[in-house]
């Protein structure tokens, strides 16, 4: 597979509003329904230093979008990986598993225990992509988009998770009492 390189692109973490509209354009292509302008602020406004671009020239080729806060059952730091989207003609050349890698650094270094993300169970780039980082799927959410599709939870584990060594598994004691109903 070609390296992104070749196709000179650049890396680059969210600067300013300035970046906004190619990463809105780029992301609103792969979406039946558009998010609204207060969705991506949320995001970015509040995470800047978890959104990358991707950059051929002045184009915005790649984006990724993420937040990390606070798990609120487990008090562990869980970091979302809300928006990915690579240009049409650019996929295939790791400029996707580049910035997921950007981001999972960047959450690290933010003592980030888990990163999850929900993708539909159809879409192979994504589910490969992920599971080539590391991602194991969590659970199935039926029905989860307004398509009626099925979503995949997929988690990354920084860190081994509390009950782990209690015998309960890589997703933690919190996720095997919930599949015991
Ligand atoms: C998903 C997406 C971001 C992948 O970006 P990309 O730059 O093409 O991905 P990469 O080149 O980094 O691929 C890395 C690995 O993912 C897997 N993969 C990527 N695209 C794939 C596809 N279409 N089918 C199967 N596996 C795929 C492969 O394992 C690949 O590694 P390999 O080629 O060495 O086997 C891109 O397809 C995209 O923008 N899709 C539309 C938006 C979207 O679905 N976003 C994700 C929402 S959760």
């Amino acid at each position: 597979m070609a390296d992104a390189k070749e196709e000179d692109v650049r890396f680059e973490q969210y600067k300013d509003e300035g970046d906004m509209p190619g990463i809105i354009s780029l992301i609103d292509k792969d979406l039946s329904e558009p998010y609204s302008v207060f969705t991506y602020r949320y995001f970015i406004n509040n995470w800047p230093d978890l959104c990358y671009l991707a950059m051929q020239g002045e184009t915005c080729v790649g984006a990724i979008i993420c937040k990390l806060d606070e798990h609120r059952c487990r008090k562990t730091h869980r970091g979302y990986i809300a928006m990915l989207a690579v240009e049409k003609e650019l996929r295939g050349k790791r400029i996707g598993s580049q910035l997921v890698q950007l981001c999972l650094s960047r959450m690290k270094q933010l003592n980030a225990d888990e990163c999850v993300l929900e993708t539909e169970v159809t879409n192979k780039g994504a589910l490969g992509l992920y599971r080539s980082i590391g991602f194991v799927k969590e659970k199935r959410l039926h029905k989860y988009y307004l398509n009626g599709n099925d979503a995949f939870r997929l988690k990354y584990l920084f860190k081994l998770p509390e009950g782990f060594r209690e015998g309960h598994g890589c997703l933690g004691a919190l996720a095997e009492d919930l599949a015991d109903g």
